[in-house]
């Protein structure tokens, strides 16, 4: 179906906190976080900061570069699995802040959010009244132990969005699923409040449900995925990306990597990814770009566009 994202914004929280900065108050090191996930810095809230209000500054920001303004919106799509409030809703939030009145909901599909979105956002846009803007925002720190080494220094903070609208470009095909049975290896315990994670039971499954997942959506679109120009992968951790990279067939360099500076943002993760590859001029109109989540349930979703 025709597809064009005329605009992407990043939201991206003030503090920087670096491997350093968590080895003067974790049992930790520089060395282990960098070689067992890949990142170096990540990006984390602080208290004047909101899913909400990282939200509204991305959806400004894309809805800015798309040449579009609020009261156009047709429908805004929220992806995350920290609102700021249960009730309402946080693109409620966002929305009255951006001057929006359109319809909205939140989208919970944990680190598959942006791609889940992104999907249902392109099937609301043919009878929509105006663009559809989806955003991917987390502000995950506040469901943080910050005592337990093994989440903490891997997860964070940020939001981005994406303007949809028909146009040049194309939802070429796409996955989702969910396996349920899965759900203890990342969760917040019932009547708990922080997530818990076995990082070692994700880590085994997730490279497999990434390179079927992508697989599928290039499958749907009669597209190998060794010749896709441009992938996406939800930035979890730098040893699943490569592994489903060079299983798909896609090198490095068509790789977007970006967790180095920016952790585990879960639904946000994707759609900073994309906005950051489209700033430094690695999306050309043509281009087949290969987005692909997963996540606590276990979720996963992929999506294939032929970029506008
Ligand atoms: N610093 C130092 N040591 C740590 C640590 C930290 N921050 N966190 C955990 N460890 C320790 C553990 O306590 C364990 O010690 P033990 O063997 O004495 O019990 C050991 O490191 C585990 O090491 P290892 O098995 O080599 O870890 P790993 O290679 O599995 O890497 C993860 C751990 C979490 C980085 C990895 O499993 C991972 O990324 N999993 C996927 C997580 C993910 O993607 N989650 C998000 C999904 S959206």
């Amino acid at each position: 179906m025709s597809l064009a994202l005329t605009g992407l914004g990043v939201a991206a929280p003030e503090r920087v906190v670096t491997n350093a900065d968590l080895e003067a108050v974790l049992d930790t090191s520089d060395e282990w976080i960098r070689s067992r996930s890949g990142i170096r810095e990540r990006r984390w809230a602080g208290p004047h900061e909101s899913t909400a209000s990282f939200a509204v500054e991305a959806v400004a920001n894309a809805l800015k570069a798309a040449g579009r303004t609020p009261d156009e919106v047709g429908f805004l799509v929220l992806a995350t699995c920290t609102p700021d409030q249960l009730l309402p809703h946080t693109a409620a939030a966002a929305a009255d802040a951006l001057g929006m009145r359109c319809g909205s909901f939140d989208l919970h599909a944990a680190c598959a959010g942006f791609v889940t979105a992104l999907v249902t956002g392109a099937g609301l846009l043919p009878t929509s009244p105006g663009p559809v803007v989806v955003v991917g925002v987390e502000r995950l720190t506040q469901i943080l132990d910050h005592e337990d080494r093994t989440t903490a220094v891997l997860f964070a903070d940020g939001a981005g969005a994406a303007v949809l609208e028909a146009g040049d470009g194309a939802l070429l095909g796409w996955d989702a699923g969910t396996d349920g049975s899965l759900r203890p290896f990342l969760e917040i315990p019932p009547g708990g409040q922080h997530i818990h994670m076995d990082g070692g039971e994700v880590f085994r499954r997730a490279v497999r449900i990434v390179v079927d997942s992508a697989g599928a959506a290039c499958a749907r679109a009669g597209i190998a995925a060794a010749d896709v120009d441009v992938f996406v992968p939800h930035q979890a951790n730098t040893r699943i990306i490569e592994a489903a990279a060079s299983r798909l067939g896609i090198p490095a360099e068509r790789t977007v990597v970006n967790l180095d500076r920016w952790g585990n943002t879960s639904a946000a993760s994707i759609a900073i990814a994309l906005a950051e590859a489209e700033a430094a001029g690695r999306l050309h109109a043509g281009d087949r770009v290969l987005l692909s989540g997963f996540g606590a349930g276990m979720t996963w979703a992929s999506a294939l566009l032929r970029w506008a």
